[in-house]
């Protein structure tokens, strides 16, 4: 039987992201109709992917990208019994084309309960990629400390969005990593959660509701579900590296405008085995995948076709496994990019370099 997948995404960059399956309206519509019309509008079939193929086995796998269209806004606005049925209806979409396991991507595996009533509604097994996110974010933050010659059992790491599903887990796995950590957060209560899982392991543990409290971190990952940026250009240290999960975008763009002294990579880049075609260009340079559809395509490559992270308490157990199949099938962290621009060595070494200078003038504008 063949192996197959569906992965459902939608609008981020609003108007951008419409105009790339329907130009017109994209060019036409304002940002506030588009939220308004997505509410209407059915689940739409983007394009039939092929050619990824097993590096341990050899098989190939077969998918679709199908869309749903609500937007960020939107799907944080509507009740969330609304944005379930939509994405229910991507899922009976996935299940016509002969999907046998789908993954939920960017806020349709944020909404409501991660996932858990999306796969009781649907035959088909269901998975929001969160666990090889969680992998992959990690994995960056300790190649990109690789590369600034920061060592991480010296470093201070900061998790933001550290009382959600992928900052919870990001941060148990940091705690045995480094020397200090800072949660950030927005809830004392939760903060204090997070920080009791993390004790007990390498790290000093401190929690904060302040955006502030990242001033001190030498490697920061960000991922909140918050429609708008949160960090900016004064966050930040001279020499932090920003990590940026989150989609939406965590990073303020004017931190690129004004910050030549800080490493900002986005996280969850992966490449893809064999000679994958997407059909459809989502916003990754070609052979790229974010890291929760590589968990989807992992899956159905290893023929685990179950219900697999439909929760937002994330199991570090299949975090690892995870890590372990799609390794062996081939899939890889791939090059680090920075507000849709790939990072070069030389880009790490003016960073580097702009750093050092900076240092010495440096004084937080908090
Ligand atoms: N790159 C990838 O491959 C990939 C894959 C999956 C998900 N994602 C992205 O990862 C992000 C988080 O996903 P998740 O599943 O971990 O979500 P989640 O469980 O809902 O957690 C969201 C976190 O963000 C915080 N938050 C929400 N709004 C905020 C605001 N306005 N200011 C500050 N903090 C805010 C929440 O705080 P409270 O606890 O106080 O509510 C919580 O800590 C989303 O942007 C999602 O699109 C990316």
């Amino acid at each position: 039987m063949e192996d197959t997948f569906a992965f459902i995404i939608h609008p981020i960059n609003i108007k951008k992201d419409v105009a790339r399956k329907f130009p017109l309206l994209g060019k036409l519509l304002t940002e506030p109709q588009i939220n308004f019309f997505s509410r209407y509008f059915p689940p739409v079939y983007l394009s039939e992917i092929t050619g990824i193929r097993s590096a341990a086995t050899g098989r190939e796998l077969r998918g679709w990208l199908i869309a749903c269209p609500f937007t960020p806004p939107t799907m944080m606005s509507v009740p969330v019994e609304t944005a379930y049925k939509k994405i229910v209806a991507c899922g009976h979409m996935a299940e016509e084309l002969g999907a046998r396991i789908l993954g939920l991507g960017a806020y349709t595996s944020v909404v409501g309960d991660a996932g858990k009533t999306i796969a009781d509604r649907l035959d088909v097994p269901v998975t929001n990629g969160d666990s090889y996110t969680v992998a992959i974010a990690v994995e960056a933050v300790q190649e990109a400390a690789r590369e600034m010659a920061i060592p991480m059992r010296e470093a201070t790491v900061a998790v933001v969005g550290a009382t959600g599903a992928i900052g919870r887990a990001c941060a148990q796995l940091f705690a045995g990593d480094c020397a200090r950590l800072t949660l950030v957060g927005r809830r004392l209560d939760a903060l204090n959660e997070v920080r009791e899982l993390c004790e007990g392991q390498l790290a000093d543990v401190s929690i904060s509701t302040e955006m502030s409290a990242i001033y001190d971190a030498d490697l920061i990952l960000t991922v909140t579900s918050a429609v708008h940026a949160v960090i900016e250009p004064q966050h930040l240290k001279p020499g932090a590296v920003v990590c940026d999960v989150a989609r939406p975008r965590d990073v303020s763009v004017k931190v690129a405008a004004e910050r030549d002294d800080v490493l900002v990579i986005e996280g969850g880049m992966v490449e893809v085995p064999g000679p994958v075609d997407f059909h459809f260009d989502f916003g990754f340079p070609p052979k790229k995948a974010y890291a929760c559809m590589a968990e989807t395509m992992a899956l159905a490559l290893e023929g685990r076709y179950e219900d697999y992270t439909v929760t937002r308490e994330i199991e570090l157990s299949r975090v690892r496994e995870i890590r372990e199949i799609a390794g062996r099938h081939g899939f890889r962290l791939a090059g680090f990019r920075s507000f849709g621009e790939a990072v070069s060595e030389a880009t790490i070494a003016n960073v580097r370099e702009r750093a050092t200078v900076r240092r010495k003038t440096w004084s937080p504008a908090l």
